[in-house]
């Protein structure tokens, strides 16, 4: 297939890149590189030996994605740019509003102007707000506590709508846990800019000495140390989930978890890092952060049933992939 990759520059994009060329398609990325770079793409290529076209462009532009869908002729979409800072969603919300939600709907007006029917989307576990745990994609969504989770549960119901309206058009949701871990040759990974807000980048930085210690935000959550728990997944296992959300697309709208179902408190996370890396990672019992849940994990049965898809990664791969992306990451 010709797969339009946007965001495909980003951290879970450029995976993904990489795990379509090995299966065959044929790549096409579009990102404005707003937070990555374009060595992401050279990278890709590296590492899959194989070619890929890239346009540096904006997908709230209309002209510019014409552009491509006028190009290219594109069997399907996966849609991964997008803004996706939590906190600088709470205080400009309109850049988060204006771009997921403009670009989400361009595209999909491209799609239906070139009769593009396949569409996969990258949602977050965030739409399920505080419910009960392991989530299951039956469960109604509860309201998420920023403006980013807004723009994941509004572009749900926009695809969801769009697709009621129109059978031919086939929507994969997918509803990501917390995607950790780096390609096993340290080229791509994760790198966020300034200080990063997530746990791993977070941890990885502490070991390297770019930051003094780790601050654990609240022990006091109904868990099993009390700290937060959370359902990390190896970005390669999640490259994987969406080529198979690809390839086994069917008309309508389908809502998958990608989530290994286990949950891990951030000392278990600590302790599994330490462990796998034979390194040190200080840290301190620091206030809950506000809009934290304590546990998040998914029922990830769906996709095995009906994708085939499962997570292969245990926690010590995560760990020891993001280590040796960041120990060889230079600024
Ligand atoms: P990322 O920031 O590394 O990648 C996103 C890419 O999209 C970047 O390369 C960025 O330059 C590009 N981009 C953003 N807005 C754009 C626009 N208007 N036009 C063109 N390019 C644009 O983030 P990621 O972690 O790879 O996340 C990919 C997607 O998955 C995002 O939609 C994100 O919200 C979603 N998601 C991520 C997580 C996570 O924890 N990483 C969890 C759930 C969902
Ligand atoms: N944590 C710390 N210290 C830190 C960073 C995080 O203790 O410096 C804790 C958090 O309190 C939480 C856990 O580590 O208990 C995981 O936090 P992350 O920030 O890594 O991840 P979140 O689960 O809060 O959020 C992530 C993405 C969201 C996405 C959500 C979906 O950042 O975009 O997963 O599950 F919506």
């Amino acid at each position: 297939m010709n797969v339009l990759v946007t965001g495909g520059a980003g951290y879970i994009g450029a995976h993904t890149c990489v795990a379509l060329l090995e299966a065959g398609h044929t790549v096409i990325v579009a990102d404005n590189l707003c937070n990555s770079k374009v060595e992401s793409i050279n990278k890709v290529q590296q590492i899959t030996n194989k070619d890929l076209t890239f346009y540096e462009i904006d997908t709230t532009d209309e002209k510019a994605v014409d552009t491509i869908f006028s190009n290219h002729e594109i069997d399907g979409v996966i849609h991964f740019a997008g803004l996706k800072a939590v906190g600088e969603s709470v205080e400009n919300p309109l850049a988060y509003y204006y771009n997921n939600l403009v670009g989400t709907m361009v595209l999909i007006k491209a799609c239906q102007k070139y009769g593009v029917n396949r569409f996969v989307f990258s949602s977050s576990a965030t739409v399920y707000g505080d419910n009960r745990v392991p989530f299951v994609e039956t469960m109604d969504l509860l309201p998420t506590t920023n403006p980013y989770g807004e723009t994941k549960a509004m572009s749900e119901r926009i695809l969801t709508d769009i697709a009621n309206a129109n059978p031919v058009f086939s929507v994969s949701i997918l509803r990501y846990f917390n995607p950790v871990g780096a390609h096993e040759s340290g080229l791509i990974g994760e790198a966020p800019n300034g200080i990063p807000n997530n746990l791993m980048p977070y941890v990885t930085q502490v070991a390297k000495g770019k930051l003094e210690k780790l601050r654990v935000f609240g022990n006091d959550y109904p868990t099993v140390d009390g700290t937060g728990v959370r359902d990390y997944i190896h970005v390669l296992d999640l490259a994987e989930g969406h080529v198979a959300a690809l390839e086994n697309l069917t008309e309508g709208v389908h809502v998958y978890n990608l989530g290994t179902g286990k949950g891990t408190s951030v000392l278990e996370l600590v302790k599994a890092f330490e462990g796998a890396n034979d390194i040190e990672v200080p840290y301190e019992i620091a206030n809950r952060r506000p809009g934290d849940i304590a546990s998040c994990y998914a029922d990830a049965s769906k996709a095995k049933r009906e994708l085939g898809w499962t997570a292969k990664h245990d926690l010590i791969s995560m760990c020891r992939d993001a280590w040796q992306f960041e120990k060889n990451y230079k600024e």
